[in-house]
């Protein structure tokens, strides 16, 4: 933990209920049996799922070997991922089926069959095979949300490449250290992305970064914006000039179950993210199993994941479970409220979509435009909704469910980690009583537990602790890229035999999990992860700053807001510019998902007598609340003094 803050406290009682709809309890993929059928033998379940839902070049010839903290499952099976994504299906006579329409955010559309997808994705195997990469080598992809993103994932995965995705809104510095990190061969970018009706320029960031990540030979670029890109000859290729020109047969390389399928790096404690690593046949058993039973796929089903595939939520959700499961995707490319707010609920109308799967933080800022937005369309297509990323407060929640759902859609809230690669926690729609603001119960075969500092588990309704997972699942992470130390003391070490989530979360008498966000550095802001050093070494990387600290306070939109405290070095002067030129530094430092919202300048931090940095005190300044307790700070005055001084600040 961060410092001394208190025990967690569960001090919210929410108690209305929701049960599931009679008539889609009656139809759904799950019933309450299968629960008992995976506790009775979670081994058999999961290998039930893997035979049933996967196609195998090779059957496995063990379930499960757990060697605490490293699992491997269906050991000595061979499966390649882009074969059970796509080729499988088009074989099996799905070919004409849709797998995504797509929206572009200027409001051009295309649509891609199994069968388009398959050809499109054999084409980029084929132009990246030519390009030199093989097997085994890391492909860097830094996109905007088209179709050619999760192409590009596919044609790696169709040769056992790992990839590694960076979030098209992270910047140069941010998409370098990861492409440093994976020591990526090659890079698939574009020229620039869409949002709100403006081009932000990937390429020119993408150069920045490939100068320095000198492993990269070769970067592929995708004509999406139009805008003037320079191309570096020898290095830079077109998609259009060396994709196209292709065959569209190209075999899939079978791997082990264990192969590699990609890093994804997220934020910890430190500055420097970690690239968690997923491999192949365990990832794919657990995203399909549960994409097919959380969200109660039908094959007609039209669903509709809305995160960006940038994060764990579209690798997991928008590509890899969903396409196992031969499902029709809608894939959106911008912003939520361009060119109006009721963007998101004209395509529901358009596309007739049966599944929502969103972050709180969108819903309540869906809920502040009000409900005539959504009134403008039909949104009756609707069956289940889902939320995740956050915990969600009962009035957002509520808010969804009516004027969303239009008050028969279940709300299924799913709590889950880059780490854990699939959703852990959640209600099952047909099966599930709801309460708002609980993401219920652990799936069918997974075990979460709450403990207390000392690792004692907390009896049910009696408070809140620490959320660990004390059996291994098969899409869990296998470890931080190239750092096992890492792997085990962030994981691993603090309740020994458990995984630590780093979330607080309280059992109710009923066995209902309340999460109560981050127990440690880490923020959530609009549901992305970000950590509060990393933010603290951009500050500090600016020449007049001396000293940061930052924490997230509570925000009615974003959940958490950064807020900065920035101590200047002698002789520079505070002033409102200088706040906007700091907030614009992190921005260009890590993305402007991290420009914090509140920046204060202060001649001191509240720091304890051993000189760790109080963040409770600042969490405290920050959301102009009475401070708790100050026994601790070395001196006493200083609290004080920066809530008198901190006024020239500037907040956005
Ligand atoms: C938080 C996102 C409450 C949690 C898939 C976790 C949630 C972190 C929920 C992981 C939820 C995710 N309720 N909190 N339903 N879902 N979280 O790696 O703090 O971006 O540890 O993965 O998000 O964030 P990540």
């Amino acid at each position: 933990m961060s410092d001394q803050r208190p025990e967690i406290e569960a001090l919210f009682a929410e108690r209305r209920e929701f049960q599931p709809p009679a008539g889609l309890a009656q139809q759904a993929n799950a019933g309450p049996g299968l629960y008992q059928e995976a506790e009775a033998d979670y081994e058999g379940f999961w290998a039930k799922q893997a035979g049933s839902r996967l196609s195998w070049t090779k059957p496995w010839d063990k379930v499960l070997e757990w060697e605490l903290p490293y699992a491997k499952w269906f050991i000595g099976g061979q499966l390649n991922a882009a074969y059970n994504c796509v080729d499988r299906h088009v074989e099996g006579g799905l070919g004409e089926k849709v797998a995504y329409y797509w929206e572009g955010e200027p409001g051009d559309t295309r649509t891609l069959t199994y069968a388009d997808l398959q050809a499109e994705v054999n084409k980029c195997a084929n132009a990246l095979t030519e390009l030199g990469v093989k097997t085994g080598d890391r492909v860097g992809i830094y996109m905007p949300m088209i179709p050619e993103l999760p192409i590009a994932m596919l044609a790696c995965a169709k040769i056992g490449a790992p990839h590694v995705v960076v979030f098209g809104g992270f910047s140069s510095d941010a998409l370098e250290g990861r492409m440093i990190d994976s020591e990526a061969v090659a890079l698939i970018t574009s020229d620039g992305a869409w949002r709100n009706g403006k081009v932000l320029d990937l390429k020119t960031a993408a150069d920045v970064a490939v100068a320095n990540a000198t492993t990269i030979k070769n970067v592929l670029v995708v004509k999406r914006t139009g805008n003037d890109v320079a191309m570096q000859e020898g290095r830079d290729h077109w998609w259009h000039d060396i994709v196209e020109r292709q065959s569209d047969q190209f075999d899939p390389v079978p791997v082990d179950s264990e192969h590699l399928l990609y890093l994804l790096h997220t934020s910890g404690t430190t500055a420097k993210p970690k690239g968690i690593m997923h491999t192949t046949g365990g990832y794919l058993t657990g995203v399909s199993t549960t994409h097919h039973y959380i969200f109660d796929i039908k094959p007609n089903d039209v669903y509709w994941c809305a995160a960006d595939i940038g994060w764990v939520t579209g690798h997991s959700y928008i590509v890899y479970g969903p396409l196992a499961n031969a499902t029709t995707s809608v894939m959106y490319e911008g912003a939520p409220m361009f060119p109006e707010p009721d963007r998101w609920w004209s395509i529901v109308e358009k596309y007739k979509v049966n599944i929502l799967y969103c972050a709180p933080t969108a819903i309540r800022a869906f809920m502040k435009q009000g409900e005539t937005w959504p009134a403008k369309h039909d949104l009756s297509s609707l069956r289940i909704l889902g939320t995740v990323g956050e915990p969600i407060n009962p009035e957002a929640w509520l808010w969804y469910h009516a004027t969303i759902g239009g008050s028969n859609c279940p709300v299924v809230d799913t709590w889950w980690q880059t780490e854990t690669g699939m959703i852990l926690i959640t209600p099952l729609p047909g099966v599930t009583t709801l309460r708002p603001g609980s993401a219920t119960t652990p799936f069918p075969g997974i075990s979460a537990k709450v403990v207390d500092a000392e690792g004692n588990e907390v009896p049910n309704g009696s408070g809140g602790g620490y959320l660990v997972l004390n059996r291994p699942w098969p899409s869990m992470l296998r470890g931080v890229y190239k750092d096992p130390d890492r792997f085990m003391n962030t994981y691993w070490k603090r309740f020994p035999g458990m995984y630590f989530a780093g979330d607080g979360c309280k059992v109710d008498s009923d066995g209902y999990f309340w999460l109560m966000g981050r127990v440690d550095d880490v923020m959530k802001v609009s549901g992305h992860r970000i950590s509060t050093t990393e933010v603290e070494s951009a500050l500090v990387d600016h020449h007049s700053v001396a000293e940061a600290a930052v924490v997230g306070r509570s925000d009615p939109i974003t959940g958490e807001a950064i807020s900065a405290f920035v101590i200047l070095k002698a002789n520079v002067e505070a002033s409102d510019a200088l706040a906007a030129e700091l907030r614009e530094h992190v921005a260009e430092k890590i993305g402007h998902i991290a420009r914090p919202k509140q920046l204060l300048f202060t001649p001191e931090l509240p720091k304890t007598r051993s000189g760790k940095i109080m963040r409770r005190l600042l969490r405290d300044i920050a959301e102009n609340r009475p401070l708790g307790d100050v026994t601790t700070l070395a001196d006493s005055g200083i609290v004080e003094t920066i809530r008198e001084k901190a006024g020239a600040g500037e907040s956005e």
